[in-house]
């Protein structure tokens, strides 16, 4: 019974594509060059994690001393992205770190990454989304069309739904459906506008620092229990500021549209990383000095700290800069839950005719609208913290499980053409995954009681279905 038991394990986990089936993208134009990459990366990354979860993780975890929270998660999310850049450059595929483990280490585990994934996507659009809605409500107060809280608040955060959050992923839902694509000059466009809010608040803010803000530095030390036992300090707001960071993946996944990209993917991601890491420390340093960390746990942080010191016009430039910005990590999030769910449903692992392309609009309908209607739902009735939480520990389990994944690819086929290699090798690499599995340490018990019924519910999924109907099954003609 036992060595039945291990014997499928073995063949199930060892059930690989092989390396160089998955589209590997030769034919795509190499047009992209090391400063597209990073405004690329700069694209995904500025969103709502800055523009609002830095007020929450203030007030909540770490006080002033959230600028070592956002050194942490950095350092974190850096480590992470070597790893990331290596498997995208070697083994590609539309599917991320999904695609990459089904060519590594087997079905079994690709499967699993895969379904954490699909938390951390699908639920990363409504988590954005809420924040867009926090500082258009802002804007929206500031021009006499007040939105009562009954529709502009979840129940749990004192209404009855998020009606903003909701509608602007319905939007979005229709512009994916009409088949439009993010193009690459939207892209910089937004992010100028988007890096100018941020320079605009610290270029105001260094005039108006009260030093006593920033005492006590470290009110709740590095890792503690408030009277709820919820976890607080410096590594638990790492561990909700990690959100932030989350987004440099879109970086990786452009490997193969890359001129030279053993050189242009590691500047693209870790100049992008680095440019995000420093305007991090600037704002959360400067909102911590301009008015108490205590005042900040609301849903337009930024915008509420220059209306606190008097300055109402800067703060209707930084809610429109957080409007243009959050609404393209938005859509880029949205658009990266689209292609991992049509990738596991390629794959049979999902049902096949999800995956079903609209013939005129060249995009699967039935995925977007389904995501779609989902995660507005989730955006209108949850609080925006205890989704970033959730969208964290399943990012943080993914890097670590691709830090890992590295290292055994190095070892199993140490000869593969790596066009990129993470320069820390392996012992980089698993050094990224023990950062990452400590960060995952720092989210409280709820989140991990949340992120282990889906990993469950997952595995059921699979044993019931993926397993017989998994397209690599039927082809090799095995269900072991
Ligand atoms: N890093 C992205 C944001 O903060 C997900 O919105």
């Amino acid at each position: 019974m036992i060595t039945n038991c291990c014997n499928m394990l073995k063949g199930l986990l060892g059930r690989t594509k092989k390396i160089g089936v998955e589209e590997k993208g030769t034919e795509l134009n190499r047009a992209l060059g090391a400063f597209d990459l990073t405004l690329l990366g700069i694209g995904g990354i500025i969103g709502t994690g800055i523009f609002v979860l830095t007020g929450i993780a203030a007030a909540n975890q770490a006080g002033p001393a959230l600028v070592l929270s956002f050194v942490l998660a950095g350092v974190v999310a850096g480590l992470a992205s070597l790893s990331y850049a290596e498997l995208a450059s070697t083994i590609g595929g539309s599917g991320s770190a999904y695609s990459y483990s089904y060519a590594s280490m087997g079905e079994l585990i690709a499967w699993i990454i895969g379904w954490d994934l699909v938390l951390e996507y699908v639920i990363i659009v409504p988590t954005v989304a809420i924040g867009w809605s926090g500082y258009f409500q802002n804007i929206m107060q500031n021009i006499g069309f007040a939105i009562p809280d009954a529709l502009g608040k979840s129940l749990r955060d004192g209404g009855l739904v998020n009606l903003p959050a909701a509608a602007v992923i319905l939007v979005m839902m229709f512009i994916l459906n009409a088949g439009v694509s993010h193009s690459a000059r939207t892209n910089r466009a937004i992010v100028f506008i988007k890096l100018a809010a941020i320079l605009i608040f610290i270029a105001i803010a260094v005039f108006y620092i009260n030093p006593a803000n920033w005492h006590p530095f470290m009110p709740y030390g590095w890792f503690g229990h408030d009277a709820k036992g919820l976890p607080v300090g410096i590594i638990p707001g790492a561990a909700i500021v990690f959100f932030s960071y989350i987004g440099f993946d879109a970086v990786s996944t452009a490997a193969n549209e890359t001129k030279k990209p053993q050189r242009n993917l590691p500047i693209g991601i870790i100049v992008s990383l680095i440019v995000c890491t420093i305007l991090y420390i600037a704002v959360s340093g400067l909102l911590t000095g301009i008015v108490s960390y205590k005042e900040l746990g609301v849903a337009a942080p930024v915008a509420f700290a220059l209306q606190k010191i008097g300055l109402p016009w800067g703060a209707a430039i930084i809610s429109l800069g957080a409007i243009a910005g959050i609404t393209s990590v938005v859509l880029v999030m949205y658009y990266g839950a689209t292609r991992l769910v049509y990738a596991m449903s390629r794959d049979g692992l999902l049902p096949v005719g999800f995956a079903k392309v609209h013939p005129k609009a060249k995009v699967p309908r039935r995925i977007i609208t389904t995501i779609g209607i989902a995660s507005a739902l989730v955006a209108g009735f949850f609080p925006l913290h205890e989704l970033a939480e959730l969208v964290n520990i399943g990012t943080l389990a993914a890097f670590t499980l691709v830090g890992i994944n590295v290292a055994i690819l190095r070892r199993t086929q140490p000869n593969l053409h790596r066009p990129f290699k993470n320069p820390l090798g392996s012992i980089g690499a698993l050094l990224g995954a023990v950062a990452s599995f400590g960060l995952m340490l720092g989210l409280p018990g709820l989140t991990w009681t949340r992120f282990l019924i889906w990993l469950a519910v997952g595995l059921v999924i699979y044993f019931a279905y993926g397993r017989y109907n998994s397209l690599l099954a039927k082809t090799n003609k095995v269900i072991r």
